[in-house]
């Protein structure tokens, strides 16, 4: 295997960190933990340290947040949304309330008043009434541009739509920030359901709500019941917070903003509280951190405001956080339980994994029965084995982990088994487990074993894959052991005859499933790349891929270095992909694929030989608002097949601004000022057939 070169593994590590972005910013649906993320972002901020040349500015150690999906249309926020500072003890916590009086030498803390909220752990929501109207709800973003998820939010029951009148009166704008949660009870009914459908189980809750809101049907966000928490008031006028010139939408402080809010309408949560002095701020952070599971929303810490208005003002802001709020975050969650037994599960790339089998744990707010053991050495030098009782914790409150036996715990065993030695064979295939030198993995390398197979094709079906929905673990495990399927390649051969019958399926359920099968041979090359499972290829280094060779030929026909050479990519996972395409049964899967009319071309790559009149070539065409009969995705790769490049903003280069439902705010004046032609969204086939702006 090539060595890489510094530089090269930043370009690789900013693509993996990427890819674990992607995954839980937009697809919210974690692969690593939180510390495995950390380790990454460490590496790369250590090279960057020691090799300042390689430092960019647009690298991931450098920014906050996540960039929009491209799903929604983009709204700016005229007052920006900012994020907290952290406090994680006692200590630190003192120390903000230390710089308060650095800032402010008057203060008293010991007779400052603070508003201690919840911290709800669901999604950032900033919403826009006018006169009292709801007219707009955006989520947080990077902080200054987010998502316009207005038909969404509209769902929500407990966001009124109009301003109850006692409130007013109402000034022209004003936004009205706060968290879109799922409540517990409904988080826990909810993926009760999904799994009982065979669909997408969430992490946790704040995992849930994101996902629900970033529906394109909001039929779908209306079907889960949730909430939201309203707690603060911005008015256009005012960036610093609350407090304008005057009126009822004027509050002096917190305490009365939050009042006012439930006056108007807005939940606003019954656990917050004015308290008086530094030292009551502390006790209510520790009462909140003891009683955080008897809420019924989950909460992962407190947020801590000084509640005098006119002194946020003046203590200000740095470029990230305001000064006057601090987040106390309560320490990730550990537990006690006995451990059942340790099992080793299959990945798709035959990584055997170890896990602990658990009496049943409320940890981290969702209850843990399984919990992972990571790799052989984890086991040994945690030393864990049946019968122990065993700390449990929620690593970045996610994927649930064995911390370590409690050996002096009251329900210890007396007399503990021997060690747990790891199995040497597959538990699926019953093959060998087999582990390299050097490395910490052990791996089943019987390419047929059903369970890699299975969770081959789960991750061909998946989201960032060929999303064919229906198509999650348990109908995959039923559609193997049907003998339907075998491989990825199977699944477009699969008739409505043979599905009609299984469990849990009727005809129709067969007609929707063999359609959402049949869709995915749409899907771009890239997300191929992705369904293909090559280890170290997601979506950012399959698009990177995609996008400079243009066509599964082509990457074929590639060599290592050429691989490499592409922005992001570098030896190692250069490496990776000629192994993968060089596998003779990999090949034959992919020729298979190809015969039954998968895509094989990236839409709108150069060279990219779609066959269509390239009418928009060296155009572009900004969609605002969705599109009749068209995803945000699909209208952007139709202009790209077109030759046409379809870019977030509106310049004074834009040919065309094609205007669907919902459209953003911003993109429609910024179009008006450089008088740019405005396209309606029922007009774009023409525009693509034509490359003429109708009426123009
Ligand atoms: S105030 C500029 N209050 O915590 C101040 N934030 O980093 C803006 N959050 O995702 C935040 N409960 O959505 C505030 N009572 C509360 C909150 C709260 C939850 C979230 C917020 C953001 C994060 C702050």
């Amino acid at each position: 295997m090539t060595r890489a070169t510094p530089a090269e593994r930043v370009a690789e590590l900013r693509a993996l960190i990427a890819h674990h972005d992607e995954r839980y910013h937009l697809l919210d649906s974690p692969e690593i933990t939180d510390a495995e993320y950390d380790a990454l972002k460490r590496e790369l901020l250590a090279l960057e340290a020691e090799h300042p040349e390689l430092a960019t500015p647009d690298s991931p150690t450098q920014s906050v947040g996540a960039a929009p999906s491209g799903l929604f249309a983009e709204v700016r926020h005229q007052v920006p949304m900012m994020s907290l500072d952290n406090a994680q003890t006692e200590d630190e916590l003192r120390s903000w309330a230390d710089r308060l009086v650095r800032l402010v030498p008057e203060l008293d803390l010991g007779a400052l008043a603070f508003s201690c909220e919840p911290k709800v752990d669901g999604v950032a929501m900033s919403l826009t009434y006018e006169h009292g109207r709801f007219v707009q709800a955006a989520t947080r973003g990077n902080g200054v541009v987010g998502e316009d998820v207005t038909d969404n939010v509209a769902t929500v029951a407990s966001v009124p739509k109009v301003l109850s009148p006692d409130a007013g009166p109402f000034p022209e704008r004003l936004f009205v920030r706060g968290e879109i949660y799922l409540p517990t009870a409904a988080f826990l009914a909810l993926n009760e359901r999904q799994l009982a459908a065979g669909g997408k189980v969430f992490a946790n809750p704040r995992n849930s709500a994101a996902g629900s809101l970033r529906q394109k049907d909001p039929a779908i966000t209306a079907s889960r019941p949730l909430a939201f928490w309203a707690y603060q008031v911005v008015r256009p006028e005012d960036p610093a917070a609350g407090a304008a010139a005057a009126g009822p939408w004027a509050p002096a402080t917190q305490t009365e903003a939050l009042a006012q809010l439930a006056r108007a309408g807005f939940p606003v949560s019954p656990d917050a509280r004015r308290v008086v002095g530094i030292d009551a701020v502390v006790e209510r952070c520790a009462e909140l951190a003891e009683h955080r599971h008897d809420l019924p929303y989950e909460i992962d810490g407190v947020v801590v405001k000084v509640d005098d208005l006119s002194l946020h003002r003046r203590l200000g802001q740095t470029s990230r956080a305001p000064r006057w709020a601090v987040a106390f975050k309560f320490p990730p969650e550990e537990r006690a339980t006995r451990l059942l037994g340790i099992e080793v599960s299959i990945g798709r790339t035959g990584r055997a994994t170890p896990f602990a089998r658990l009496v049943p744990v409320f940890v981290g707010g969702s209850t843990v029965q399984l919990a992972t053991l990571h790799n052989e050495d984890q086991v040994r030098l945690k030393d864990v084995r049946p019968g122990d009782i065993v700390l449990v914790r929620k690593a970045g409150d996610v994927i649930p982990e064995v911390v370590g036996p409690m050996l002096d715990h009251p329900d210890a065993p007396r007399r503990r088994p021997r060690r747990w030695r790891f199995p040497t064979v597959c538990p699926s295939c019953g093959g060998p487990l087999v582990r390299l030198v050097g490395e910490s993995d052990t791996y089943c390398t019987n390419i047929d074993c059903p369970a890699q197979r299975v969770q081959r094709i789960v991750h061909f079906a998946s989201r960032s894959a060929m999303d064919i929905e229906g198509l999650g673990e348990q109908r995959v495990v039923q559609l193997v052991r049907a003998g339907l399927v075998d491989d990825p390649a199977d699944l477009y051969h699969v008739e409505a005859s043979q599905l009609v019958g299984l469990e849990g399926m009727g005809e129709l359920s067969a007609a929707n499933l063999l359609s959402a099968i049949e869709a995915s041979k749409r899907q771009p090359l890239s997300r191929l790349l992705v369904a293909l499972g090559i280890r170290h290829v997601g979506p950012t280094v399959a698009r990177a891929l995609a996008t400079s060779f243009s066509s599964l030929d082509a990457l074929r026909a590639a060599s290592a270095e050429s691989l490499a050479a592409v922005e992001g990519v570098g030896p190692v996972i250069a490496d990776s992909v000629v192994e993968f395409l060089a596998n003779p049964a990999n090949q034959k899967v992919l020729d298979r694929l190809v015969a039954v009319g998968v895509t094989t071309h990236q839409p709108g790559a150069a060279g990219s030989a779609t066959g269509l009149a390239q009418t928009l070539a060296g155009r572009s065409v900004v969609v605002t608002g969705t599109l009749p009969g068209y995803t945000r995705e699909e209208a952007e790769a139709a202009i790209a097949a077109r030759g046409g490049k379809s870019p977030g903003s509106v310049s004074s280069s834009t040919f065309a601004v094609v205007v669907g439902e919902a459209p953003g705010a911003a993109k429609l004046t910024k179009a008006d000022q450089l008088g740019i032609p405005l396209v309606d969204g029922a007009d774009f086939d023409r525009l693509l057939a034509t490359g003429e702006v109708p009426g123009g």
